[in-house]
């Protein structure tokens, strides 16, 4: 394929910086890895052809990559097609890794950040119109070898031609579902799916008042409502409530006034204390749940008690229940209402704003959070005229997307192969 991108230098070699290197090595770019030292760089390249898991398909293709320090070899993203930063999210280090990067690429070197959530205006700040004219975000989910979902974020000044080469490079050669978005704090699936999962702490903890166990909450927000068997608690777990309590706090600070999802910015007090303790989840040895050995080598999972601070035996629950549960009238269904259902009303509020269209939100989340439908398409399958009504009955606002379909007098989102558009119109569904 004779390919606008040919060369991809990764700035980072962490988690995310591996993946994205072992894919251009796998697609027969060639590859600079870049990292703070070379024992970092050297941990990066060892994620890629781990023995137990590499990350390449065919461990030879590692000969497509060149290792290096950011103190040393820098001046060799000149050679490079596209330039990804990948270093921690941590705004400052990235705008002064922009900054190197200005100096020394080539003139038509695509840029992108990898960041999870820091709006672009902000890393590029008082940069270049050149280097502005170049840059964008490519966000990648984690793990990057496994996961469909790459949003594409153009900045304000974002040449329009760049982003259509890296389209078609995300999704011909490095086969991504490619969603675009707009350069708002953490974009779409993100801004989307911690909503979901921070209003659910809250909502979690009104209902563990009510009786109501973390096994029972996680098995209700998991395969009844087609999310994955994580479930909330256990989602939070292999994220770690430590990136929850940054995003809580990047929100806090970055979600527009008014934005439904500011008053659960901050953790309950219960997780607070996790936090503080640093029982984090998976990375610490358990958060809501562990995997203890016992002393026959056999293991056991435990569920914390977060309101006493005792483990218990893990009680596994199965609730028979599908998607109807969201509008059910009883405690199980006003929990479900309460975290999916605002989840969905707040999908429907934010376009614009984060997206131009309810395809490009339906696809973040089905390709980024594995949800078997996007929130457009289970208000569809619940019909919007059900959830309109239990909006009212709740005295809840309608949201844009919901007062767009209304006014349209058309009865779905969707109708065979178009969308219903803000301006209640349908239009063709694109691949
Ligand atoms: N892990 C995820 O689930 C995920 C998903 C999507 C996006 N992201 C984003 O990708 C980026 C990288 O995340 P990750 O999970 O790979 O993190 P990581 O901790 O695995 O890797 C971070 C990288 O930054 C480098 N680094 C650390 N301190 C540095 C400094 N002072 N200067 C320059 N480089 C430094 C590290 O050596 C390492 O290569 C972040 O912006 C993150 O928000 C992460």
């Amino acid at each position: 394929m004779n390919k606008d991108i040919n060369s991809v230098a990764v700035l980072g070699s962490g988690t995310m910086g591996a993946g994205i290197a072992a894919l251009a090595a796998d697609n027969n770019c060639k590859v600079l890895l870049l990292d703070i030292s070379e024992d970092a760089v050297k941990k990066g390249k060892e994620r890629i052809i781990n023995e137990k898991k590499p990350l390449l398909s065919d461990l030879k293709n590692i000969n497509n990559v060149e290792i290096g320090t950011f103190e040393n070899d820098f001046h060799k993203i000149k050679n490079y097609d596209w330039i990804c930063e990948v270093v921690v999210e941590e705004i400052n280090i990235k705008r002064d890794i922009f900054k190197k990067i200005e100096e020394h690429r080539n003139a038509n070197a695509i840029v992108s950040s990898n960041t999870s959530g820091i709006p672009l205006k902000d890393i590029t700040k008082d940069m270049t119109e050149e280097l502005l004219k170049n840059v964008c975000i490519t966000h990648f989910f984690n793990p990057v070898e496994v996961m469909k979902l790459c949003e594409l974020i153009p900045g304000e000044k974002t040449n329009k031609e760049i982003i259509n080469k890296l389209s078609i490079f995300l999704s011909k050669v490095f086969n991504k579902g490619v969603v675009y978005g707009k350069d708002t704090v953490n974009f779409i699936g993100n801004r989307i799916g911690c909503f979901f999962m921070l209003k659910g702490l809250h909502e979690g903890k009104i209902a563990r008042s009510k009786g109501i166990s973390l096994e029972e909450i996680d098995s209700l927000l998991s395969k009844p409502i087609g999310l994955p068997p994580t479930g909330l608690y256990g989602l939070i777990d292999l994220i770690g409530l430590d990136v929850m309590h940054s995003v809580g706090k990047n929100l806090a600070t970055n979600l527009p006034d008014n934005d439904a999802g500011l008053p659960f910015t901050k953790l309950p007090s219960e997780e607070q204390n996790l936090f503080n303790n640093k029982q984090l989840g998976r990375k610490t040895g358990g958060g809501f749940y562990r995997i203890k050995k016992l002393d026959n080598g056999k293991k056991v999972k435990e569920t914390f008690d977060l309101d006493n601070g005792e483990w218990n035996t893990f009680k596994k629950i199965q609730i028979e229940k599908d998607l109807n549960i969201i509008l059910e009238d009883s405690d199980l269904g006003n929990l479900v209402w309460n975290v999916m259902g605002s989840t969905l009303l707040y999908a429907a509020d934010l376009i614009p704003e984060i997206a131009d269209d309810i395809l490009n939100i339906d696809r973040a989340m089905r390709w980024g959070f594995a949800w078997q439908m996007g929130p457009f398409e289970i208000i569809d399958k619940l019909g919007p005229k059900n959830v309109i009504k239990k909006c009212l009955d709740k005295n809840q606002e309608l949201p844009k997307m919901l007062q767009a379909l209304e006014k349209s007098g058309n009865e779905f989102f969707y109708n065979e192969n178009m969308y219903l558009d803000l301006d209640g119109i349908y239009k063709e569904i694109s691949n």
